[in-house]
């Protein structure tokens, strides 16, 4: 069974809407579904890990001709060369502005396939087929494209939506475990924003023999049309669409800080530990108890995911590395927070004294258990 969502974003140009299909087995179809006559030729960008596994699923039929254009894999290559890579990919094979671009693969090669589609030839059209589990929960509904810069993430980018995203459920079955527990923090994040049944749904449901094919296919749905709705009322990030950065100002820092060193955090890892740190930025504030941080630490712990820092990391680095942030505002942070569970606040301005004691109990003993590697 295909689910199809239409997701609306007036402020876009010419088609405002876009179809987001969740199915398995919809790789192999694609080229039915996609009207292919109206461009004059098509081109797949994937990474190194995803070729080997789903490009042949994809490039058959109407779609035997696409050039494939795979680039290495990994956060690490979510820069300035691996779209210049694209670029000269897209030039060297004679694309025009009638060209299509198909994202196959994670939320790196969503988000840098859907930057190079849309500067090149100052844009052309272009299909997300996203591959992981949080690039089909959040990374690939939405129209945030770009790449990191100068180890800023997402310091580059734009708003440009696709055509279309087809979510195939059967691609995660090649997906590594590790990966996979990190899309659940995106996930997570959906509920402890917006939804609080989704959130009870996630806790009654974290037990490893309960995540079926079935159960992602519905994990799958509910995130994407709770993204879609937020989306769909401000494309942009003006005011409510900020909700969705809850746990990306300490995250982000983590992340881009991880990958300084030889054990760096996936995005989901670093957002479920930014997550725990604005949670008790929260708290501090008054918004929420002790009670609501313990318990999500226990959610975060139940999808296996971290709570706590490997190592410590000194205040000086992340306060540096978050006064990057795109959120901040004339050199003052703006933090999205739980108001409570179930319900974000955006654009709070909060003490740098709170936030230093926040962060300090990701270094503290937790109630978790070791996180499996
Ligand atoms: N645009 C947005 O709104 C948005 C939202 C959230 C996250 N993001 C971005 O998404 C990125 C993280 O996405 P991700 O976790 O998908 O990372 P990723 O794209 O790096 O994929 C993770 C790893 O899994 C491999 N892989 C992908 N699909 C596979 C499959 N089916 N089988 C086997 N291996 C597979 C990839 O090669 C990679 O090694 C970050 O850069 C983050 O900033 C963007
Ligand atoms: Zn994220």
């Amino acid at each position: 069974m295909t689910v199809t969502i239409e997701i609306a974003v007036p402020a876009s140009h010419e088609s405002a809407n876009y179809p987001i299909w969740i199915g398995a087995d919809l790789l192999p179809s694609l080229e039915q579904r996609l009207p292919l006559e109206r461009y004059s030729n098509v081109t797949i960008l994937t990474d190194t890990n995803v070729a080997p596994r789903w490009l042949a699923s994809l490039q058959h039929g109407k779609l035997a001709s696409a050039k494939a254009c795979v680039i290495p894999a990994g956060e690490e290559h979510k820069n300035l060369n691996a779209l210049q890579t694209v670029w000269e990919h897209l030039h060297n094979t004679g694309c025009d502005r009638r060209s299509l671009l198909l994202n196959l693969g994670g939320g790196v090669i969503g988000d840098l396939g859907g930057f190079a589609a849309s500067t090149y030839m100052r844009g052309i059209d272009f299909v997300q087929l996203p591959t992981t589990l949080l690039s089909q929960v959040d990374a690939s509904v939405g129209g945030k494209v770009g790449c990191n810069f100068n180890e800023v993430k997402n310091l580059l980018g734009a708003f440009n939506q696709p055509q279309a995203v087809c979510i195939d459920t059967n691609t995660l079955k090649t997906l590594p475990p590790r990966e996979l527990r990190s899309g659940w923090a995106e996930v997570i994040k959906h509920g402890l924003i917006r939804d609080t049944s989704y959130l009870r749904l996630l806790a009654e449901n974290s037990k490893e023999e309960s995540q079926s094919s079935a159960w992602l296919a519905r994990v799958i749905e509910r995130s994407c049309r709770l993204k879609a709705e937020v989306v769909t009322l401000d494309e942009r990030e003006g005011g409510l669409r900020k909700i969705l950065n809850f746990g990306h100002t300490v995250g982000h820092a983590i992340e881009s800080l991880s990958h300084q060193g030889d054990a760096p955090y996936l995005h989901g890892e670093a957002v479920a530990l930014g997550m725990v740190a604005e949670a008790e930025i929260s708290r501090l504030q008054g918004y929420i108890s002790e009670d609501d941080v313990v318990e999500l630490e226990q959610l975060l712990t139940d999808y296996q995911l971290p709570v706590r820092l490997k190592a410590s990391l000194p205040w000086e680095s992340l306060q540096s590395k978050m006064l990057t942030d795109k959120k901040n505002v004339g050199g003052s942070l703006r933090w999205t927070l739980l108001q409570k569970v179930g319900q974000a606040v955006f654009d709070v301005e909060v003490e740098e004294s709170l936030v230093k004691s926040a962060v300090t109990r990701l270094s503290q003993a937790s109630h978790g258990e070791e996180i499996p590697r």
